[in-house]
């Protein structure tokens, strides 16, 4: 069996959402203490709703295929809908990542988080982080 599925392969390949966005309402940027990699989003809202959403990453393979994902799957969706999404989701709508490779999906979903909390703040909102009981199938002991 391969050991990563036609999805990711194909998010890898051709990763949606890549670049910046100019004036954005929201950037988050996260990076992982273990491996290094670096992950940037930006997102661009009206009427509460993520009309447009970009990343920039200095990750592997999973990272950026994760990022890919993470991004279609907000995208137009509300701010609120776009807190919910867990690294989980993600990994499903790949069908799957290697268990050493969970943890790629975590820093796509710690990304759109930070770039959430920044367009909250930058509102004047407080921003509530969802409980991180998700994470439970990442490996990587950090997170
Ligand atoms: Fe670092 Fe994948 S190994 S994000």
């Amino acid at each position: 069996m391969a050991l990563y599925s036609e999805k990711v392969m194909d998010h890898f390949r051709n990763p949606r959402n890549v670049g910046i966005i100019e004036n954005a309402d929201g950037i988050g940027e996260v990076g992982n203490a273990r491996c290094g990699d670096i992950m940037k989003i930006y997102l661009k809202v009206d009427n509460d709703i993520i009309t447009d959403i970009k990343f920039e990453t200095f990750g592997c393979g999973s990272a950026i295929a994760s990022s890919s994902m993470a991004t279609e799957l907000i995208k137009g969706k509300s701010v609120h809908e776009a807190m919910r999404l867990t690294n989980k989701a993600v990994v499903e709508a790949l069908d799957g990542l290697p268990s050493h490779k969970v943890h790629c999906s975590v820093l796509a979903e710690e990304a759109i988080q930070a770039a959430l909390k920044d367009y909250f703040t930058k509102k004047g909102l407080p921003f509530l982080t969802m409980p991180m009981t998700h994470r439970a199938d990442c490996s990587c002991h950090e997170c």
